[in-house]
């Protein structure tokens, strides 16, 4: 796969992303345009020089790398289907070998100490483990006292329980059940009282990038992942932001 044109994926609002190949994004995205994520994400959450970050569910580690380029970050990245020799080789050809560690591990089985993270991100991921109520609690068990968690993930503008809506269905696929939003993350976090929520709202217009990478990625999928990346096109271009979006989620440790 080559990408001929300038640069597809230059976008305004996320200059830093503007910096990295496009095509190496694209050959190692496995959903919505990670780049634009984690930055609209360190636009809510300060991530420092020698900060130790956990990123979990980091998938091939594109995040992982932006943190530590961008802010200097020393990054556990931790995912569970991507191997960690896999992510080395990414990271060691970035240069960022004494930054960021490759960790394959489980969500619910972190082989980490307690209170060792300076911040935990999460870039979607966090859907696919966390809407268990008792999950946070374990979460910032890793944290020190007064650090943040931080998660964006694909969302819905609100909640709409169990009633698709009637243009969505024939799109509709039953995972999206993990699809909440930005209110319903908030208080799923503020009930257990282990934290408090500094931000809980939709990413800007997130439903047009998210639009924007599938048209893009679309001439690429194999014939496998065709009908797949044909229907969330049209699914985006039907709903126009109406419910899907992207929720971003930021706490601190209580
Ligand atoms: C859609 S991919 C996104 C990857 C990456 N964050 C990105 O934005 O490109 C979701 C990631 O969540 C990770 N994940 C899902 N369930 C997990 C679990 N139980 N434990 C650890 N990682 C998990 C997967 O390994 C996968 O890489």
């Amino acid at each position: 796969m080559t990408i001929t044109r300038s640069n597809p994926l230059h976008h305004p609002r996320y200059p830093r992303s503007n910096g990295y190949d496009p095509q190496w994004v694209i050959e190692n995205q496995m959903g919505p345009n990670p780049l634009w994520l984690i930055e609209a994400l360190t636009d809510v959450v300060e991530i420092r020089p020698g900060m130790r970050v956990l990123d979990l569910g980091c998938g091939t580690a594109l995040t992982s790398i932006f943190l530590a380029k961008e802010f200097g970050a020393q990054v556990w990245a931790t995912d569970l289907w991507i191997e960690a020799s896999a992510n080395l080789e990414r990271i060691r050809a970035a240069d960022l070998e004494d930054f960021v560690v490759p960790i394959h591990a489980e969500a619910h089985v972190l082989p980490f100490a307690g209170g060792c993270f300076d911040a935990i991100v999460s870039v979607d991921a966090y859907h696919y483990f966390g809407t268990d109520d008792l999950y946070l609690g374990y979460m910032t068990h890793f944290l020190k006292e007064g650090a943040q968690l931080a998660m964006v993930a694909p969302g819905l503008a609100s909640e709409i329980g169990s009633k698709i809506p009637e243009e969505l269905i024939p799109f509709w696929a039953w995972d999206f059940c993990s699809f909440h939003s930005p209110a319903w993350w908030r208080d799923h976090w503020e009930k257990t009282g282990k934290v408090h929520v500094d931000v809980a709202d939709s990413i800007e217009d997130g439903w047009k990038d998210w639009l924007g990478f599938s048209e893009i990625k679309l001439p690429l999928a194999t014939d496998r992942g065709k009908k797949a990346a044909t229907d969330e096109v049209a699914m985006l271009r039907i709903d126009k932001g109406k419910h899907f979006g992207f929720s971003r989620v930021v706490a601190t440790k209580s």
